[in-house]
């Protein structure tokens, strides 16, 4: 069931594609991407692996912008408006006013600049509408694609946490990154 609240869910247009709320018709193409093999290698987390698992775990993210818990938007193909990726921030915490930020891209469309650009609007959301003051990211350190976005996003490495995540049975070591509210300034003088 569509959430009741009054909370209208944004929509950005970023030329190619857009960002827009996920739908449950979007289901099939959620299992699709997310679970293939060049996705999945490096989502240290359960993948769905049937179209309930799928619409649970689409419905769950959904959900977060209506739980204020942050906000996970669909990244669509303009043109088809067929979902290929999903980007968003979750785990609000409002009294440290921190958020977390994740990503993923069907392998079809990458290195076209899509995520990077995806990257800048939900920075700019979280600090301007969530008024969050620091946002955290991790990633494996074997993901050398996440890692370079993140760096070319302006975030920070802060350091590698040792073996923090269990994944297909062994120990993986993560990067831990963040991007401070005081830190947008140097990355807007960076980028003129
Ligand atoms: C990580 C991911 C989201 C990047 O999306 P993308 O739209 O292809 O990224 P962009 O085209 O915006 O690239 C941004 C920068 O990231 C880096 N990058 C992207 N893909 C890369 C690759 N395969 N190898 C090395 N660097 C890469 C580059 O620095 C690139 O900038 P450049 O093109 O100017 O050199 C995509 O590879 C993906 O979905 N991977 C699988 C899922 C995943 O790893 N999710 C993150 C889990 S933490």
């Amino acid at each position: 069931m569509h959430p009741t609240s009054q909370k209208i869910f944004p929509t950005f247009d970023l030329g190619d594609v857009i960002l827009r709320e996920k739908q449950e018709s979007d289901v099939t193409d959620f299992l699709r991407y997310y679970s293939s093999p060049e996705v999945s290698k490096f989502i240290l987390c359960e993948i769905p692996q049937n179209i309930e698992e799928a619409k649970r775990e689409l419905l769950y993210w959904r959900g977060v912008f209506y739980q204020n818990d942050g906000i996970y938007f669909a990244i669509a193909d303009k043109k088809t408006n067929q979902l290929i990726g999903s980007i968003g921030l979750t785990s609000h915490n409002t009294y440290q006013s921190r958020i977390e930020l994740s990503y993923d891209l069907a392998s079809e469309y990458w290195r076209r600049g899509i995520c990077s650009r995806a990257v800048a609007i939900v920075i700019k959301y979280a600090f301007d509408v969530l008024k969050v003051n620091r946002i955290e990211a991790s990633t494996a350190c074997a993901n050398l694609a996440s890692k370079n976005l993140l760096l070319k996003s302006g975030f920070t490495l802060e350091g590698t946490l040792r073996q923090h995540r269990y994944h297909r049975n062994s120990y993986v070591d993560v990067y831990f990154f963040s991007m401070l509210r005081s830190d947008r300034a140097n990355i807007s003088a960076s980028n003129s």
